[in-house]
């Protein structure tokens, strides 16, 4: 069985931590992987998380299964981070289940989506996160891609954006990041938000959100600003939501995927579908990070804690895009780069050439993914210089 299989690739951002790890350059730097790290370079527990910890292994008493929705009270705190109070809860529209990560989240969407239409076509931004094309059409649907990043201008073609979004079906999907753009770092205004809703409402689209890095933007309500006007016009939608970053819960594998419906009792009947889907993957959700999760949120002290840590980590990240930005000038470099400092999030396209990617990875041990897009966190006080440097070189 096996021989007929033909060997694929390797993931090419993974591939391009393995070979960080063997340079063996003390100046090398990783732009690669979209994780948070502090100025040391380290992707460090929360403080807040290591207390929830502590308390969860001291008070948890059965590792019993737990069943395919996961955790209530979890699922419970994690809609209103990503809902605060809005209508769709009060109206009782919506269903929140924990999912292994985001990448499960999507892939539950994705599974969901062809109970509802096999074949469905799903639009996604161009550019958008590597996986998204491989998870929807690992469930069988159709993918095509919507104008998003102007690389030419480096900024968002939003009038290509809406127009393509105006002859999509009303039987597509469509998928649209909520915050903190992977790759392009752009993000929709909430004018464009606005505008972009209408679009749904009018041709009937399903609005899928992706929301893997909320606050990590402007905060956890800005951060959240879009998805809930979408909420406020549409009456069915998905959110898929990740933990891994903004609680720094990467292997614990938890997030939640929350589907809202047209009323109450239409959405139980979607919802008994999303269970069918879950059960026949995974059966169950893993528990460990769920419950991490709703121990912050459940209390006032930890949840305090988790706020200022996120801050901390937001304020890094935004700090560091203006960081590069003035040492790029300061080591005398011309073209304008100043459009880092207007994209939000982990990442931005910096907009070299696949051969000066590759130049400042042989020659300078700066490690970024072929498309130009740096991992913002990567940067820090002690290796800015050398990163502005090397880049002024290679331009
Ligand atoms: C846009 C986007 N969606 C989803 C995910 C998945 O996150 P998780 O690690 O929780 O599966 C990522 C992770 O990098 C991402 O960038």
């Amino acid at each position: 069985m096996f021989g007929r299989l033909k060997a694929l690739p390797a993931d090419p951002i993974l591939g391009l931590l393995a070979k960080y790890r063997e340079d063996t350059n003390s100046k090398k730097i990783d732009l690669g992987v979209g994780v948070y790290k502090n100025e040391a370079g380290h992707t460090a527990i929360l403080d807040c998380v290591k207390k929830a910890e502590k308390y969860r292994n001291d008070n948890e008493d059965t590792k019993v299964y737990i069943g395919p929705t996961g955790s209530p009270i979890f699922n419970d705190e994690m809609s209103k981070l990503i809902f605060g109070h809005h209508k769709v809860l009060l109206e009782n529209r919506a269903r929140t289940v924990s999912t292994p990560g985001g990448t499960g989240a999507l892939r539950v969407a994705a599974e969901f989506i062809k109970s509802c239409k096999a074949g469905a076509t799903i639009w996604v931004s161009n550019p958008t996160w590597a996986n998204h094309t491989g998870l929807f059409e690992a469930a069988g649907l159709t993918v095509k891609t919507y104008p998003y990043y102007d690389y030419e201008n480096k900024t968002l073609d939003f009038d290509g954006m809406l127009a393509a979004l105006k002859e999509v079906s009303a039987d597509d999907a469509v998928l649209l990041h909520a915050c903190c753009h992977n790759p392009s770092g752009m993000d929709l205004n909430n004018e464009q938000w606005q505008q972009v809703a209408e679009v749904a409402k009018s041709v009937g689209f399903l609005p899928v959100v992706d929301m893997a890095y909320q606050g990590f933007g402007e905060g956890l309500d800005e951060d959240a600003y879009g998805l809930r006007l979408m909420a406020d016009s549409v009456e069915e939608m998905i959110v898929c939501s990740s933990c891994s970053k903004n609680f720094g819960l990467y292997r614990e594998r938890i997030g939640a995927i929350t589907i809202i419906g047209q009323s109450s009792s239409a959405v139980d009947v979607a919802n008994s579908v999303l269970l069918y889907v879950i059960r026949v993957i995974y059966s169950m959700p893993p528990a460990h990070g769920a419950a991490l999760v709703e121990t912050i949120l459940h209390s006032d002290e930890l949840r305090n804690q988790w706020h200022a840590e996120l801050k901390e980590m937001r304020d890094r990240i935004n700090g560091n895009r203006q960081l590069l930005v003035d040492k790029l000038i300061e080591k005398g470099v011309t073209r304008d780069f100043s459009f880092i400092t207007r994209q939000m999030g982990m990442f931005s396209l910096l907009g070299i050439t696949p051969e000066q990617v590759q130049q400042l990875q042989d020659e300078y041990s700066i490690y970024m993914v072929g498309s130009s897009r740096m991992s913002i966190a990567g940067i820090a006080n002690s290796n800015v210089d050398y990163l502005a440097e090397s880049i002024a070189k290679v331009l």
